[in-house]
């Protein structure tokens, strides 16, 4: 193990038991249905800003109804699903809501560590974009409350570039002329050994026509021709200096960060950026030089973006489902509490379909109406955290020169058999 997993698997064990002993002592409590404990994570303060708001809007219009406490969770995904992980597993009640990142709900579901919410999926399916419900849904039941959506977009520097690329071929090379002539980066965004890593890969595999699984989740497609081709352009972008220097130790902040210091042309992110690098971050300092754009797109395929998000579960073992369940409920389908959280800071966006016919004049949310219907989730699967630990090595280690990429992929694909055999 690094030493880098080292300190943060031992901030991870730290913030658990800090959890736990929270949890214990509300257990102890004169009421333990007294509040409710919101778990969630976030990639800038602005989401913890953002669940205050949220519990504040709460407590407004539920006076009588617990009142909600927000627990912050660590700020890395990694991080907070292995302490979600190790807090479910204990079968404590100390967190009643849990923000769960899209990716995870399968394996949260199976574990038994969610309450069923098919009650609220009607109302929830009238209101919400079909993609974020989807997401939600496994083995025929609805087990989170759509909150937040994501899609990747590109980001580019409106006052070097006339329009945007619409192939990653013109990316290259616009980002090499431009970035040339100004001394900086063509592309930035987070090629760190993580989630966000796997979500490139996968928008590269995916935009030439690649599968990782048949459309029943049942047998592994991967086609090797196709992921080679995905990872070879990686490979290519890393060692011809089309990623920024850096690209291998950075996760999204960091490539926001570097964009947003006029280090680099062209930026993959998600949503939440925008309203960072337009000024919410006052170190920005590319304000107003920023256009946005959909990904590019392979020459004969379509530009394809991931579907991330987070949505709100309700833990299995908290005190007080009942209000637990209505406070997602809320959430999920509350114009108001979406529209004003979205609109005042820079957080993922919305999911409810309303609040883009409200806000349509935005330019985020108009890029979103076109991206969102299309963007593809990860596959829905138990084994997803095993899954893209894998992709996260092999790809890491095939774009950074350490492997090859035919091995890599043989080797990936191999492992993909073995999983879904072995589940
Ligand atoms: C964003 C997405 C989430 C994804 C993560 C990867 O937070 O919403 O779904 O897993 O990025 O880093």
């Amino acid at each position: 193990m690094s030493a880098d997993a080292m300190v943060s698997r031992r901030a991870v064990l730290a913030a658990a038991v800090a959890l736990i002993t929270a949890g214990c002592a509300a257990a102890t409590g004169s009421s333990s249905s007294a509040e409710l404990v919101w778990a969630t994570g976030g990639v800038t303060g602005a989401d913890r800003d953002r669940a205050l708001d949220i519990a504040a809007r709460w407590h407004a219009f539920h006076p009588d109804a617990p009142k909600v406490r927000v627990e912050p969770l660590p700020l890395s995904p990694n991080e907070t699903q292995e302490l979600l992980r190790l807090e479910l597993n204990a079968g404590l009640g100390s967190l009643d809501i849990l923000s769960l990142d899209v990716v995870w709900i399968p394996e949260f579901a199976q574990r038994g560590w969610l309450v069923d919410l098919h009650a609220l999926r009607s109302e929830i399916e009238r209101v919400s974009f079909p993609g974020p419900v989807r997401a939600a849904v496994w083995n025929g039941t609805l087990w989170a409350a759509p909150d937040t959506t994501d899609a990747g977009i590109l980001y580019y520097r409106s006052d070097l570039v006339d329009q945007p690329p619409t192939t990653w071929q013109e990316l290259v090379e616009s980002g090499r002329r431009v970035g040339g002539r100004k001394g900086i980066a063509p592309f930035v965004a987070d090629g760190k050994q993580y989630e966000g890593l796997v979500v490139q890969f996968l928008e590269y595999f995916w935009g030439l026509g690649g599968a990782v699984f048949d459309p029943d989740g049942q047998s592994v497609l991967f086609q090797p021709d196709k992921a080679v081709q995905a990872v070879e352009f990686m490979r290519n972008a890393f060692f011809q200096g089309v990623y920024a220097p850096g690209f291998n130790t950075m996760d999204q902040e960091d490539a926001r960060k570097t964009f947003q210091s006029g280090y680099a042309v062209f930026l993959r992110s998600w949503p939440y950026a925008y309203h960072e690098i337009m000024g919410g971050d006052p170190d920005s300092q590319v304000v107003g030089r920023v256009g946005i754009a959909p990904l590019p797109a392979f020459p004969g395929h379509r530009p394809v973006a991931a579907l991330g998000g987070h949505n709100l579960a309700v833990s299995a073992f908290s005190r007080n489902i009942p209000a637990a369940t209505e406070f997602a409920r809320f959430v999920s389908t509350s114009r108001e509490v979406q529209l004003a959280t979205f609109q005042r800071r820079s957080v993922a966006p919305p999911t409810l379909t309303a609040v883009y016919r409200d806000l349509a004049a935005d330019p985020l949310i108009a890029l979103l109406t076109k991206v969102l219907p299309t963007a593809k989730p990860r596959p829905a699967t138990t084994q997803w955290a095993t899954i893209s630990a894998e992709m996260q090595q092999q790809i890491f280690a095939v774009y950074t020169g350490d492997s090859d990429p035919k091995a890599a992929v043989t080797a990936l694909r191999d492992f993909l058999i073995a999983t879904v055999k072995g589940s």
